[in-house]
C-alpha cells in the first residue's frame, strides 16, 4: 500500500506530467534506446518513429497511477496489455529499466520542478504497477507453456503461401516435428519475431489467426503495406522474401478480443483487413448454430476484399446468416441506417477494422442504442486509452 501523502502526489503531478507527456516519453525512449540498443529488438521501431509507442506507454503508467487505491478498475486494461506483453517477450529484468528512465525523463524535463519527494511518490507508484504487470504477465507465460505451448518465441515452419486478394497474402505455420500446434480462442493474434535483411534489429509483429482453430497449423493473412506504415517493413518481407519451408519465431496465440459464447444474433462489421479476426470468428460457428447472423464486409473494391467467398460459403451454411459487402470506391458505406437494420436490442457487435472505421462505427452503434457491453472491439496497435 501507498502512504496517503505519496498518492497525493501522485494525483497531483498527473495533469502535470500529462500536460509534458511527449517531451517525456520522447526523452524516456531516447535516453532508453540509447543505454539499452538490446531493446530495439522488442520494440515496434515503426510506431517509434511515428510517436504512438511513446505515448501509450507513459500514458498508462500515468493513468494506472490515477487509480492507484483502486488498480481493481483498471484491471480489464492490464489484462489487454499484459497478452500484448507476453506475446512479445516482456520480461520481469525489463521494469526496472522501463521505470529508471521513466523517472529519469521525468527529472529531465520538469527541472527543479520534480523535486525529491515526487521522484520519489512515482517511484514507488511505478514499482506497484510493474509488481502487478509482472505478477499477471507470470500467470499468462505459465497458461502459454501448457498443452503443447511454449513460453516466449518457437521456430515454426511455413508450410504454406496463399494469395487471397490483389493486397493480401496468407501464411501456414506448422511445428517443424509435424507434432500439433496449442488450439487457440478465434480473434486471438501470434507475434512473429523476424530478421528482415538490412535491418539491424529484430522485427516484432503481431497477426490475428485468420482461420476457426485449427491444430495442425497457424494462417495469419497479411496485407501489403506501404514500408512507412507500422506494419510495412515486415508485411513486405512477408510477401516478398518469406519462402515455404522457412522458419519464423513465432509466440503462443494470445489476445482477449474473442468471440463469446452466446445464443443471442451477432453481426459482424469489417473494415479491410480488419476481416481477420472477424473471419476467424465466423468460422468458428458451428454449422447449425441458431443464432441470427449478419456480416458487414467494408472494403475499397472486389479486387482488394479478402475471404468474401470464404465468409460467404459459411453464412450459405449456417441456418440464419446474412452477408452484405460495401465497396467504398462504388460509393458504398457503412451507415447508421444500414447498422440499425442489421443490430437489435440484444445483438452482440463485433468491429474490426482500421481506427477511424471502427470509431465511426461504434459512435454509430451507441447512436442507435447498442450498450457498451454488447459491442466487441480492439483497437490494433498500440492502445490509445487505457479503458473503454
Ligand atoms: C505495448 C504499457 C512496460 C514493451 C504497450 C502498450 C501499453 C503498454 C499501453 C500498448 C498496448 C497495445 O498495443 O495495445 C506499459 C506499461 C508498462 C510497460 C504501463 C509498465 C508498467 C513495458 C516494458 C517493456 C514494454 C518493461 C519492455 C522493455 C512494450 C512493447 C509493446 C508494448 C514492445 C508493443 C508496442 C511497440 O512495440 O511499440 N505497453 N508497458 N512495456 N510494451 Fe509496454
Amino acid at each position: 500500500m501507498l502512504k496517503q501523502e505519496t498518492v497525493q502526489i501522485i494525483k497531483a503531478t498527473v495533469p502535470v506530467l500529462e500536460v509534458h507527456g511527449v517531451a517525456i516519453t520522447k526523452t524516456f525512449y531516447k535516453n532508453m534506446f540509447q543505454a539499452h540498443p538490446e531493446l530495439l529488438n522488442i520494440f515496434n521501431h515503426t510506431n517509434q518513429e511515428q510517436g504512438r509507442q511513446q505515448t501509450a506507454l507513459a500514458n498508462t503508467v500515468y493513468a494506472a497511477a490515477v487509480h492507484i487505491e483502486n488498480l481493481e478498475a483498471i484491471l480489464p486494461a492490464v489484462m489487454l496489455i499484459a497478452h500484448k506483453h507476453r506475446s512479445l517477450g516482456i520480461l520481469p529484468e525489463h521494469y526496472p529499466i522501463v521505470g529508471e528512465y521513466l523517472l529519469k525523463a521525468i527529472k529531465e524535463v520538469l527541472g527543479d520542478a520534480a523535486t525529491d519527494d515526487i521522484i520519489n511518490a512515482w517511484a514507488e507508484a511505478y514499482g506497484v504497477i510493474a509488481d502487478i504487470f509482472i505478477q499477471v504477465e507470470e500467470e499468462l507465460y505459465q497458461k502459454a507453456a501448457v498443452n503443447g505451448g511454449w513460453r516466449l518465441f518457437k521456430p515454426l515452419k511455413v508450410a504454406k503461401k496463399e494469395v487471397e486478394s490483389d493486397l493480401v497474402t496468407s501464411i501456414y505455420f506448422v511445428n517443424e516435428d509435424g507434432s500439433l500446434l496449442p488450439a487457440y480462442e478465434p480473434g486471438q493474434y501470434i507475434s512473429l519475431r523476424v530478421k528482415v535483411p538490412g535491418e539491424e534489429y529484430l522485427m516484432n509483429r503481431q497477426y490475428t489467426l485468420s482461420q476457426a482453430t485449427a491444430e495442425d497449423g497457424y494462417r495469419i493473412s497479411v496485407k501489403r503495406e506501404s514500408d512507412h506504415t507500422p506494419n510495412g517493413k515486415v508485411s513486405n518481407f512477408i510477401h516478398d522474401v518469406l519462402q515455404v519451408g522457412d522458419l519464423v519465431d513465432v509466440s503462443v496465440p494470445a489476445g482477449l478480443f474473442v468471440l463469446e459464447e452466446t445464443s443471442a444474433p451477432i453481426t459482424f462489421v469489417s473494415g479491410g483487413i480488419g476481416v481477420t479476426p472477424l473471419n476467424s470468428m465466423l468460422q468458428s460457428l458451428k454449422d447449425d448454430a441458431a443464432n441470427e447472423v449478419n456480416f458487414i464486409q467494408c472494403a475499397r473494391n472486389e479486387k482488394v476484399v479478402a475471404f468474401s467467398d470464404d465468409i460467404k460459403e459459411k453464412v450459405n451454411t449456417l441456418p440464419n446468416a446474412t452477408y452484405t459487402a460495401l465497396y467504398s470506391d462504388e460509393d458504398k458505406l457503412i451507415t447508421k441506417e444500414l447498422l440499425a437494420e442489421s443490430v437489435a436490442n440484444n445483438t452482440d457487435v463485433y468491429v474490426c477494422g482500421p481506427s477511424g472505421f471502427m470509431e465511426a462505427v461504434i459512435k454509430n452503434l451507441h447512436e442507435i442504442g447498442v450498450a457498451d457491453e454488447k459491442i466487441h472491439y480492439e483497437f490494433f496497435g498500440p492502445a490509445m486509452q487505457l479503458a473503454k
